[in-house]
């Protein structure tokens, strides 16, 4: 269960492309962030208390490597998720961080660690 919010909804630092090139994702397409240490992706999402939530997100790797990211909330990080690889860019994955809420909007912010940037992003669900 939880409330899924599609990472097309939200917002890419420069170089990040909305993409729909590889099979899987739901929504409209997926978030394909920059290929650079510090690039990033912002998610909104709403929760309906404050308090803490868990964060499950969609993620493909087609790499050979995994995509590392650290989780901020409002701009606050909440420490790094390992973003493991996938069998190919149309084999979809979750990673689960428990992060801090604020009860109405937040903004979740996933920023690569590595000079790949992260993963291929398809949501984020709360619970
Ligand atoms: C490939 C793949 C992209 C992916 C990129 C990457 O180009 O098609 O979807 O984002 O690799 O390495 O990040």
């Amino acid at each position: 269960t939880g409330t899924l919010f599609e990472a097309e909804t939200g917002s890419m630092s420069s170089g990040g492309t909305f993409d729909s090139n590889h099979t899987g994702f739901t929504g409209s397409g997926f978030a394909n962030p920059a290929n650079a240490a510090g690039s990033y992706l912002d998610i909104p999402v709403t929760a309906d208390s404050a308090g803490t939530k868990t964060l499950t997100f969609r993620y493909s790797d087609g790499t050979s490597s995994a995509r590392p990211a650290t989780i901020s909330v409002n701009g606050t990080s909440h420490g790094t998720l390992n973003f493991p690889v996938t069998s190919d860019w149309n084999t979809w994955s979750t990673a689960t961080i428990s992060v801090p809420l604020t009860a109405g909007a937040n903004t979740i912010r996933v920023t690569g660690t590595v000079a790949d940037g992260p993963a291929n992003i398809d949501s984020v669900t709360v619970s």
